[in-house]
């Protein structure tokens, strides 16, 4: 199946973006080191978030292309959490996180945004992605809408802007697992939605 990359938006949208030509991704090993020196790069070079998403999903599909290592580093959940983190490279000072991500099947993640950009590669499992936005309602700011939603595959790339907007759900029987990395965090930015109550709390 076609591999796809996405950019969703502060507004909600889901954009199909250009993916790398898997012909052109060189062949030659690209080591996690590599990658983390590249994206250093990219991250002093380019301050505006959407185009530096669009330099770093290249470089994230030739890293899972080949680095095979990478898909087999994940966490079991513990099945009563039903979810887990393993995180590969966290360093003090140093503006991103790598991490590998597992949800059990069932599992729904709350409505957030992120407070930085964001990359998630889908490496097993099926997850359908729900993007929401403001509605601009004076007496309630907090008031957010769905705007669309996307089932992501194995292969399927997803980036986010700060303030975008989303719930995940595991679709079918077996876990999902990504590959997440994420910019430096803005904690008073990032927020957890509820929809009912139109209000939004810090996570
Ligand atoms: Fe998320």
């Amino acid at each position: 199946m076609e591999s796809c990359d996405w950019l969703v938006t502060d507004d909600g949208q889901c954009i199909s973006c250009d993916s790398i030509d898997k012909a052109k991704i060189p062949l030659d090993y690209y080591r996690l080191y590599r990658f983390l020196t590249d994206l250093e790069d990219i991250l002093k070079d380019i301050k505006d978030d959407g185009k530096r998403l669009e330099k770093i999903r290249p470089l994230v599909r030739r890293l899972l292309t080949s680095s095979y290592w990478l898909q087999g580093e994940y966490r079991e959940p513990d099945p009563d959490k039903g979810w887990s983190v393993l995180m590969l490279y966290d360093e003090p000072g140093f503006m991103l996180t790598v991490q590998t991500v597992v949800w059990l099947p069932g599992m729904v993640s709350p409505i957030h945004n992120h407070g930085t950009w964001g990359v998630v590669a889908l490496i097993s499992g099926e997850e359908k992605n729900t993007f929401w936005r403001r509605t601009n309602d004076p007496e309630f700011p907090d008031r957010i809408e769905a705007v669309g939603d996307r089932i992501l595959s194995p292969g399927d790339i997803i980036s986010f802007t700060p303030d975008a907007i989303h719930s995940v759900e595991v679709i079918g029987e077996e876990p999902t697992i990504t590959f997440n990395i994420y910019g430096e965090t803005e904690y008073e930015q990032r927020f957890e939605f509820d929809v009912v109550n139109h209000t939004a709390k810090l996570f």
